[in-house]
């Protein structure tokens, strides 16, 4: 008898033979999507295919202390929480992708998934030292991916060096693409727009929108899509200077609100760029429309340059809970966890009105997730902490400045926003052992912030924090 193993089969078995995470690891996430071993930064391609999601991701195999050369990696879930890890589904074996698969999406038609991408191409010593392409592969039954023989279908030769993230849609018969560039010697951000009627032959139609010098030297991870009518640009600026409390991170998430004419091609701003998440660890975010037509983002849960403790574990970066997004009257971004979120909520542990020291709660497998409740004119201040770090992480609503506060600690611990609570002050807080993602109200404003308690962690609310009410359940792990 002759043992049938296809290449694939043995491509899988070798990448698990690899040495792979620790998974028990104390900071590892119980219910988040991280690595199963290497390097995650940004979410690609995360699509709806044959009554899955897939979500790929920008992945080192061959080590977690840095980036290096990136492949696509690859997981696929039913609920968004429950993840299953795939084959690496693209590997730098082009001419023009040989220093990195970079960041890209995928479109579902005719029961394939169109994937589009960048090529890196790194070569020192001359005047660019890189160029980057953008590049077409496909897939028929999920896993394995085949890239365009053709490839790059976009050369862009009048805009290298910084050329990157292509995110594509369809509208009625017609392509189109939103692409990050820089411009005036890498001065200056933007994003351009190209359309095509085939996938592989693409011409630039316009200037989406660019940078007036207050908003960076490069934009990265450009997403356009319409909601309610009006169409957000969401985006990762480089180079935003801080200012007071905003922009306090390396790099940014934000987006610009405004009309849109498939005709002009033209994108009408009607708001001014606001950051999307106030947190230390939110950026580079992937959106798509799924089957029922939930407008639904994932960011990478990190930030460049950061040096966290995870790395020693075999592992670095994870992505945040799937957001399903809507539009506010006032045209702000609102973000609430997806609904499946209920498939990881385990039992409630305790409700009550306050939380004193003496009585601190422990959280099962250092996740929870904790429901406050309290009138607007409530001054709180809530306490994450673990036996040999107390006060590790605290969230505290100043009611006199309507200020929302996080302060992981160390340097550069604190993040701050404006917020007034629509009627009642409401939090929902997820914590999944080395992070935790804030939402208030009703989702106008989230923070997400990646924390590394040294044990046990403890939540309690300080003395004077009178609340409605206060609920911590413990969540499920899914890993
Ligand atoms: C954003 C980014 C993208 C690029 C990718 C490389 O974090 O810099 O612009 O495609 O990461 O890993």
């Amino acid at each position: 008898m002759t043992l049938k193993i296809s290449i694939h089969t043995m491509l899988f078995m070798l990448y698990f033979c690899k040495s792979s995470a620790d998974v028990n690891s104390m900071y590892y996430p119980r219910y988040h999507l991280a690595p199963p071993y290497g390097w995650m930064n940004d979410p690609n391609g995360f699509s709806y295919f044959n009554n899955e999601y897939h979500l790929f991701y920008q992945h080192n195999p061959n080590s977690s202390m840095e980036p290096g050369i990136t492949h696509w990696g690859h997981a696929k879930s039913t609920d968004l929480f429950h993840w299953e890890h795939l084959p690496i589904a693209m590997y730098p074996d082009q001419w023009f992708d040989m220093t990195g698969v970079f960041s890209g999406s995928a479109i579902v038609e005719n029961d394939t998934m169109y994937f589009f991408y960048t090529g890196n191409l790194n070569h020192a010593n001359e005047e660019h030292d890189h160029e980057q392409y953008q590049a077409l592969a496909s897939s028929a039954d999920g896993v394995n991916v085949i890239k365009y023989k053709n490839n790059p279908v976009i050369n862009g030769s009048e805009h290298q060096p910084n050329i990157r993230d292509p995110k594509v849609w369809k509208h009625e018969d017609t392509y189109y693409m939103v692409i990050g560039n820089s411009f005036n010697n890498n001065t200056l951000g933007r994003v351009l727009l190209y359309s095509s009627k085939d996938m592989i032959s693409w011409e630039q139609v316009s200037v989406l929108a660019e940078s007036d010098g207050m908003l960076g030297y490069m934009w990265e991870c450009p997403d356009f899509f319409e909601i309610n009518g009006l169409f957000v640009l969401l985006f990762s600026p480089q180079g935003i200077e801080p200012e007071s409390d905003k922009y306090n991170n390396l790099f940014q998430t934000g987006y610009i609100v405004g009309t849109f004419d498939y005709v002009t091609h033209r994108f009408n701003p009607i708001s001014k760029f606001k950051e999307l998440d106030h947190g230390h660890d939110f950026y580079a975010t992937q959106t798509f429309l799924d089957s029922q037509d939930r407008r639904i983002l994932i960011a990478w849960f990190s930030m460049w340059e950061q040096n966290y403790p995870e790395r020693i574990y075999g592992w670095a970066g994870q992505m945040t809970i799937p957001r399903e997004l809507t539009l506010s009257p006032e045209n702000d971004l609102i973000q609430k966890p997806v609904e499946e979120i209920a498939v990881v909520r385990d039992n409630v542990i305790y409700t009550g009105k306050n939380i004193y020291r003496s009585e601190a709660i422990a959280l099962n497998d250092n996740t929870g997730e904790i429901t406050l409740k309290a009138r607007p004119s409530s001054n709180i201040e809530l306490f994450i902490e673990s036996e040999d770090d107390l006060a590790k992480l605290t969230i505290s609503y100043d009611y006199n400045e309507d200020l929302v506060i996080l302060d992981r600690g160390g340097d550069d611990g604190v993040r701050r926003t404006q917020w007034k609570p629509i009627d009642i002050l409401i939090w929902n807080i997820f914590i999944d052992a080395s992070s935790i993602e804030l939402f208030c109200g009703y989702g106008e404003v989230t923070f997400s912030s990646r924390f590394f308690p040294s044990g046990n962690i403890t939540v309690r609310l300080s003395n004077e924090s009178f609340v409605d009410e206060i609920i911590v359940a413990t969540m499920k792990r899914t890993v």
